[in-house]
């Protein structure tokens, strides 16, 4: 096996990419190029800036870019790697169902590059199954890369913090491949954990619909009680103070974003549709956002503003993907007499100001709860809707007065 010192990451300039970029250089000693297919990004991070918020990653950028670290959109940097990385992943369509042909497409792009020898991680959450396809293809065409299955487990936004911190999973179908594997991240990760590929691919989507399916049970819990009046915060904090069973009881709130639906769809798809458990949670966690505009429907909503708080799909970020808020912008657009939306991340250019939105809402209900609005002073006639908790003097008064 040779040694680890030249890294390409494919996707190397997106949420998982560019962390794990960053840190390979600057607490490694690797050598890493970015291949990224969007020129904005890449062009972003070789003057040093981070394309999205990422804590402590620009600090760590300027440090280590032009030096260890560069970003790229040509793929010859393939040609000399010792090991590439890609976090191309596998998303769901709009009939509900994984598309692997990405994955497949982009890897066959990789393997006219990669020398034999070099290790080929596969990085990014991937429907069961599929490396080992990828190393079924391997094999058809006699190829003696070294094929490993490593999925990321950070959350976005602590991603630094966290690929320094977490045990990583580490799979492969051979002991080489292994090896390699635990090599490169042995060098950053504190522990290494094998698994078959198979269990990694699953440890990856359990992981993903277990967090999913807890935010479900909250929200559910939230609407029942809601339901009947009554205060969810004071059942939640009564059933879960000094009561540590209760422990991994979430706030309620939008459980959105990039991953957390999709990634139980693919096993919901994986389980032949009997992952109903799944299927009950996107139900939930999807149907917050009319179940917010069901309880205004008394209170005069088509002659009502209605401000939205926080418009990434949580707080502290700037990424908007399958960011429920937006949907709920969606619905009330239908119903109410105006809808402004507020975020002082996200780039959106039909987005308010906030102390304009404060100032012109009737309405006002909590998307993304960004610590910025903590102090923030929401005059008492207007009614907040606030799933989170995050302003807890005002948890639903209005709206039942
Ligand atoms: N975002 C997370 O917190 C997170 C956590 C764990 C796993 N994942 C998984 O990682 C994968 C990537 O997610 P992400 O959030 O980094 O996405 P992202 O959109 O932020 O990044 C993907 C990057 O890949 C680039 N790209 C797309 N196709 C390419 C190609 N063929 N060649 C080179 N570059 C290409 C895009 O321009 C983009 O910069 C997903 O499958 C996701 O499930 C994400």
């Amino acid at each position: 096996m040779k040694t680890l010192k030249r890294i390409t990451i494919v996707g190397g300039c997106g949420h998982v990419g560019l962390p794990l970029g960053i840190v390979l250089a600057s607490k490694a000693g690797l050598q890493v190029e970015l291949l990224d297919i969007d020129p904005t990004k890449v062009n972003l991070v070789n003057s040093g800036k981070m394309p999205f918020m990422e804590r402590g990653a620009d600090e760590l950028l300027s440090q280590v870019v032009g030096k260890s670290l560069k970003a790229t959109t040509d793929p010859s940097c393939i040609n000399s790697a010792d090991a590439v990385i890609t976090v191309v992943g596998t998303p769901v369509d709009r009939h509900l169902n994984p598309t692997v042909g990405e994955v497949y497409r982009s890897i066959d792009a990789l393997l006219d590059r990669m020398k034999d020898g070099t290790l080929l991680v596969l990085r990014s959450t991937v429907y069961p199954g599929v490396t080992k396809l990828v190393h079924e293809r391997l094999r058809r065409l006699n190829r003696k890369v070294l094929l490993a299955f490593c999925p990321e487990r950070i959350a976005e936004g602590n991603a630094v913090e966290e690929l320094i911190k977490l045990p990583q999973i580490v799979s492969g179908f051979e002991p080489d491949a292994i090896a390699a594997a635990g090599e490169l991240f042995g060098k950053i990760a504190p522990s290494l954990i094998e698994l078959t590929p198979p269990e990694a691919e699953l440890a990856k989507l359990f992981t993903n619909s277990w967090r999913y399916a807890n935010f479900a049970i909250s929200n559910q819990f939230y609407m029942l009680a809601e339901n009947c009046g009554l205060d969810f915060y004071r059942i939640h904090d009564a059933v879960t103070r000094d009561y540590p069973r209760m422990r991994s009881f979430a706030k309620a709130g939008f459980a959105a974003g990039p991953c957390l639906l999709k990634d139980t769809l693919q096993l919901a798809a994986f389980s032949q549709n009997n992952f109903f458990l799944g299927h009950a949670a996107m139900l939930i966690n999807e149907g917050l956002p009319m179940f917010l505009v069901q309880q205004l429907r008394p209170h005069d909503l088509p002659n009502k503003r209605v401000a939205i708080l926080g418009m990434g799909f949580k707080a502290e970020s700037d990424d908007k993907r399958d960011s429920l808020s937006y949907k709920l912008k969606k619905l009330l657009s239908v119903e109410a007499l105006e809808v402004l939306c507020t975020d002082p991340y996200v780039p959106d250019e039909d987005l308010v100001p906030l102390e304009e939105t404060i100032r012109r809402a009737d309405v006002i209900i909590v998307g993304a709860p960004h610590a910025v609005y903590r102090d923030i002073e929401i005059p008492a006639e207007k009614i907040v809707l606030d799933p989170w908790n995050f302003f807890p003097a005002r948890q639903l008064a209005s709206v039942t007065a």
